[in-house]
């Protein structure tokens, strides 16, 4: 896999670890500047050293970012834009699993607010700017572990609380939001929305009990990082992808969603542009 992307700029987040720290280091090898966009200083800064000694691509920055916390969000899309510094590509990747239920300071269930609230804005605040700077492509790492959304209780307030569920629901919005946000921000963006693969990262460090003895073992049979990364990859970088809208891809290719029900992600929209203070 090798494209060039010399003149792009891409924004990639959660590049600290991960799946994102592997699409990081492949839009790096295509030569483009990359911006990491990271929670973790420490761990980001190792990554951004690793990334540029390995592809020789001086023209990596971090910025720090956390998804969770709104402050945060808006200091970064002013940062990142700051003299009208063009955004061509943003992989919305970071995400969490959390086993127990957390809020942030705000109320908002964490995996929520980090897994969908956190890229809503975003993807919102740099629209203008992905707009501007057209055709640009916004890439949405979702997953097949989706469903079981509540509009009406997003934050687990009434229902039972499980890390699995709130996980699913977290990447059923993903995709309504991918589908939502393409129909919105015009063709001169693309929005498309992927499930990397069973990927053996950080992300199922926080499990515990059976899940996580389970996930032991079977953690060693997944995909590796730069495994999980193609996909992504692809679809932020391929020039033969440049004309896809609001596809989910599987294993690098197009598969079904079942969430498309243009109501639904409509009522979904809404209640994020309340919860965020952001539209397009
Ligand atoms: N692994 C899989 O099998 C799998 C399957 C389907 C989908 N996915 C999706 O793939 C994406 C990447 O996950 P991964 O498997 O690579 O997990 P990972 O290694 O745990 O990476 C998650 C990344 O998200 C960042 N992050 C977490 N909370 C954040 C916040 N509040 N603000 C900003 N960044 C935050 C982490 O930063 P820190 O370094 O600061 O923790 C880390 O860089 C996620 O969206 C996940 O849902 C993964």
């Amino acid at each position: 896999m090798k494209f060039d992307l010399v003149d792009r700029r891409c924004i990639v987040t959660g590049a600290s670890s991960g799946i994102g720290k592997e699409i990081a280091r492949n839009l790096a090898y295509f030569g483009a500047t990359v911006v990491l966009a990271c929670r973790s200083r420490e761990r980001g800064s190792v990554a951004l050293q690793e990334i540029a000694e390995d592809s020789g691509n001086d023209r990596l920055s971090l910025l720090p970012l956390d998804l969770a916390d709104p402050e945060s969000i808006q200091l970064f899309a002013h940062q990142v834009t700051t003299g009208d510094a063009p955004v061509h590509v943003l992989v919305n990747n970071a995400g969490t699993f959390r086993e127990t239920r957390e809020t942030t300071p705000a109320g908002r269930e964490l995996t929520w607010a980090t897994n969908v609230l956190g890229p809503f804005m975003l993807t919102n605040l740099l629209a203008p700017s992905l707009i501007e700077a057209g055709p640009s492509r916004v890439v949405n790492v979702a997953s097949k572990l989706a469903g079981g959304l509540d509009i009406d209780d997003l934050d687990f307030e009434t229902r039972s609380y499980s890390g699995t569920k709130a996980y699913k629901q977290s990447k059923q919005a993903n995709r309504m939001l991918s589908w939502g946000c393409q129909q919105r921000i015009g063709d001169i963006v693309s929005v498309n929305a992927c499930h990397p693969g069973g990927v053996n990262t950080r992300i199922y460090d926080n499990l515990s009990g059976l899940a996580a003895a389970v996930m032991k073992v079977g953690r060693h049979f997944m995909k590796t990082p730069a495994e999980g990364a193609r996909t992504p990859t692809r679809l932020a970088a391929d020039p033969e992808l440049g004309n896809l809208r609001a596809e989910f891809w599987v294993d690098e290719a197009p598969a079904k969603c079942k969430f498309r029900d243009r109501a639904a992600i409509d009522a979904l929209w809404t209640r994020c542009v309340a919860l965020t203070q952001t539209d397009l």
